[in-house]
């Protein structure tokens, strides 16, 4: 291959290619004006062991014949598996057939791309060489043309001077708009405030999530964390547990951890003096991040890591981001007990369940 610069020598920035009988010489490049940084030119080139030593040239030869050879082999051998073998042969639990034509057909493509890679790398000239790029706009002669030929196009149809045709044209083309918004209608009812809102309300019930017992303060021992949901998702209004979508689509929001702290250590935000019963507090399990669920809890310290992305929240301190890319602290549930001594949320979640959105102030 010869080096061939594509641009003319006094260009700037033309870098000048070693010259014949002289390849050790580093190319000098003329530095522009405004350049940020000098350009450091073509380092010198070192000849490879198959540029100075026949004989390791000829076996680079041999190795990139044979690799070649070999894919034709395969791809032969791809040809009679095809004819030759069952259909309902087997081999290693698979079909002999697929099995060795995709084996023969990878393995001549794998080998053709193998030998190629050697050759450049091995054979190929492998001197450095600069091509400019040119500059890419139309000259201001075909500019011009252009204009023109719209301008003629333009007074030829006539739609600055066809006022009726020309708003009657572009009422139409705005109509076309109506049906992508009609059309939205398919995706069902707009959401309204469903983004905001879970299934939690003042006196449902806190209830195991595994076995859908409610819960009663005092089994919950001081450390312990309790995984939890809204009662609903075991018995909704007829009495009936959730199944399928809606059981997902409801855990999937309003997904409880239930903790015990010593009173004295909780440290509430503003307002919430009275959301914990006897130092039992309940958070969403839903992370404020991007909304994997949380359940790694530090007892000593009432932090609960979420494991995605380590964001940590300290529960007792309102839930409380204290590391991680969330944004928000965890939304926590007022808890109340009701006339036969279970845990019931006294509302539902006064701030957004789940992943942030722009709509949310921020309370980190
Ligand atoms: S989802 Fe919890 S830290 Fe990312």
């Amino acid at each position: 291959m010869t080096d061939q610069p594509h641009h003319g020598r006094d260009e700037p920035g033309h870098v000048p290619m070693p010259e014949p009988g002289n390849e050790d010489a580093v190319a000098q490049v003329t530095p522009r004006a405004g350049d940020p940084l000098p350009d450091p030119g073509i380092g010198t080139h070192v000849p490879r062991p198959s540029d100075v030593d026949p004989a390791l040239e000829r076996r680079a030869e041999r190795q990139v014949s044979g690799l070649f050879g070999l894919a034709t082999l395969l791809t032969l051998g791809f040809t009679v598996a095809y004819f030759a073998i069952p259909e309902d042969a087997t081999l290693l639990n698979s079909s002999a057939m697929n099995l060795t034509l995709g084996v023969s057909l990878g393995g001549a493509l794998l080998l053709i791309g193998i030998g190629a890679i050697q050759w450049a790398k091995k054979l190929m000239d492998d001197h450095e060489i600069v091509e400019m790029r040119h500059p890419s706009a139309s000259s201001p002669e075909d500019r011009r043309e252009a204009l023109a030929a719209l301008d003629v196009g333009a007074a030829e149809s006539g739609f600055g001077r066809r006022t009726m045709i020309r708003n009657s044209l572009l009422g139409a083309m705005a109509a076309l708009g109506l049906p992508a918004v009609v059309l939205l209608r398919d995706l069902g009812p707009l959401p309204g405030d469903a983004a905001e809102k879970t299934v939690w309300t003042k006196g449902m019930r806190v209830v195991n999530d595994v076995s859908g017992l409610a819960l009663r303060p005092e089994e919950i021992e001081l450390g312990q964390l309790v995984n939890a949901e809204p009662q609903i998702v075991f018995a909704n209004d007829e009495g009936e547990p959730l199944e399928g979508a809606e059981k997902q689509a409801v855990k999937a929001k309003a997904a409880v951890i239930v903790v015990r702290i010593r009173p004295e250590d909780i440290t509430p935000p503003k307002g919430r003096e009275n959301w914990n019963v006897d130092g039992i507090l309940c958070y969403s399990k839903i992370c404020t991040h991007v909304g994997c669920p949380i359940s790694l809890y530090e007892q000593q310290t009432y932090q609960v890591l979420c494991p995605c992305h380590q964001s940590t929240f300290n529960l007792a301190d309102g839930g409380r981001v204290t590391f991680g890319p969330a944004h928000r602290s965890l939304p926590q549930l007022p808890l109340g007990v009701d006339e036969d001594g279970y845990l019931i949320a006294m509302s539902d979640f006064p701030d957004i369940v789940g992943p942030s959105y722009p709509t949310m102030p921020q309370d980190r």
